[in-house]
């Protein structure tokens, strides 16, 4: 939940700077980033996936969706993994950072050629394929710069991912991929080696995010297998390559468990190694697509609180609003996917008994809500300071302008020193566009 610099207990602290005087220095709302951890975690799933791999270990591709700016991109290229961007948006940030394009892989289900045709001309290692048209519009872009691009099929293995609705992407009705069970997959194949400029070097799946079981990845990797199996009787040849993708759950309340990754890769691996042993395959490069179990943990929110009022229920019962300083604008998870999060009192402590409170925002809407349903001090007071952890994937990355509200800066915090990543939004960037 909380990033490993912080200590909670006392007054909350990140790297020995208190989140209070972080709060006076780059002022609130604020997305507080912790650069070691950040760091850690991409290296523990990369020794995760080479342990447990060994050398059919592919890459580890961050996905940058969870959160990308130019600096984490530095980080990424520093580190030495590889990174998942789906829009040409996210590609030009990657490229920015200085990421080796031979280790930037392309998603989306609907790339424009304009967005293809800058991933084949920057030299992207490969380009996961979506559609039918995009076979024809990817071989084209690459006879336009006279290579050979790399490409993987995104395939639908057909699976009820446990997560939200929303956030599920492996099943048959949904907008993503070929599907394997219909043959859509099968056609795709059939297609894609008509074309001397796309090299085929596997398959993709991605079931969906936020998964806290490892079943599902287990049953789309099997099927993958299968398709590679037959695609080796029809043509003779194996591929090389399977990328299963990200959704790797975390932790969000006191008492949630989530996906880790040396024990989730070792599941893998053995239901790999097996599946190619019942088929007779070797055992292609894997490589991993995780973003929300990087990048989640290693940010928290800090904001504070403007207004607080009683009322009561139909039950007699009180509730407490606590309004604070960003909401749906920083943190859409809650409205979008009932997301549920937690708070500390973040500028002091408190011994005062706790009282049913809800956290909500500034926004012109009810279902503008942080927090439900939280027991908080009910010494809180306006000018007080609540911190929301686990806030790092999704949150300043689906962040909006709702309300002409400036999005909020990211802060890094490495030994001690606190330095802006991405400033704060101001009024001037708002009336920016405007004509
Ligand atoms: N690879 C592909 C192809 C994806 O579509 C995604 C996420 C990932 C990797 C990374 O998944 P992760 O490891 O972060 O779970 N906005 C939603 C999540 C949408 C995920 C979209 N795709 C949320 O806030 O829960």
């Amino acid at each position: 939940m909380w990033s490993s610099n912080v200590k909670t207990g006392a007054e909350l602290s990140i790297s020995s700077i208190p989140v209070a005087q972080l709060a006076k220095e780059f002022g609130t709302p604020a997305f507080i980033m912790d650069e070691s951890d950040f760091r850690n975690r991409c290296a523990t799933w990369n020794s995760a996936l080479s342990t447990a791999f060994g050398s059919n270990a592919g890459s580890v591709y961050y996905a940058a969706k969870a959160f990308i700016c130019v600096e984490v991109a530095r980080w990424i290229k520093d580190i030495g993994i590889g990174i998942d961007v789906c829009t040409g948006g996210e590609l030009t940030v990657a490229l920015k950072g200085g990421i080796d394009p031979a280790k930037i892989e392309v998603h989306g289900n609907n790339k424009s050629v304009a967005e293809i045709e800058k991933a084949v001309a920057a030299g992207v290692g490969t380009i996961v394929i979506d559609s039918l048209y995009e076979i024809e519009r990817v071989a084209a872009a690459a006879v336009k710069h006279g290579v050979v691009q790399k490409v993987l099929l995104r395939l639908t293995p057909g699976i009820e991912a446990h997560t939200h609705e929303s956030i599920a992407t492996a099943h048959e009705d949904v907008k993503f991929g070929f599907s394997i069970a219909s043959g859509a997959a099968w056609g795709a194949i059939v297609q894609t080696r008509k074309h001397s400029s796309l090299e085929l070097r596997g398959f993709h799946a991605h079931i969906g995010s936020q998964i806290l079981e490892t079943d599902s990845f287990e049953i789309s990797a099997q099927r993958l297998i299968a398709l590679l199996a037959k695609y080796r009787d029809e043509f003779s040849a194996e591929l090389p390559e399977l990328d299963l993708g990200g959704g790797y759950g975390i932790a969000y309340l006191p008492g949630d468990t989530e996906l880790d990754p040396a024990s989730t890769m070792k599941a893998l691996a053995q239901i790999v190694s097996a599946q190619c042993a019942a088929h007779k395959l070797s055992v292609p490069k894997i490589s991993i697509e995780p973003g929300r179990s990087i990048v989640g943990p290693t940010m928290f929110t800090v904001y504070e609180v403007g207004t607080i009022k009683d009322v009561t229920l139909e039950n007699g019962a009180n509730r407490r609003y606590i309004s604070v300083d960003g909401g749906m604008s920083d943190n859409l998870r809650p409205a979008l996917y009932a997301a549920e999060y937690t708070a500390l009192l973040a500028n002091r402590t408190s011994t005062a008994p706790k009282i049913s409170s809800r956290i909500v925002g500034k926004h012109c809407e009810t279902g503008d809500i942080v927090i439900r349903e939280i027991d908080l001090e009910n010494d809180i007071v306006p000018g007080d300071l609540l911190a929301t952890p686990a806030t790092g994937a999704y949150g300043r990355s689906m962040a909006t302008n709702y309300n002409h509200v400036p999005r909020p800066p990211v802060i890094a915090v490495k030994d001690g020193k606190a330095r802006v990543i991405v400033r704060r939004e101001t009024e001037a960037d708002l009336l920016g566009l405007d004509i």
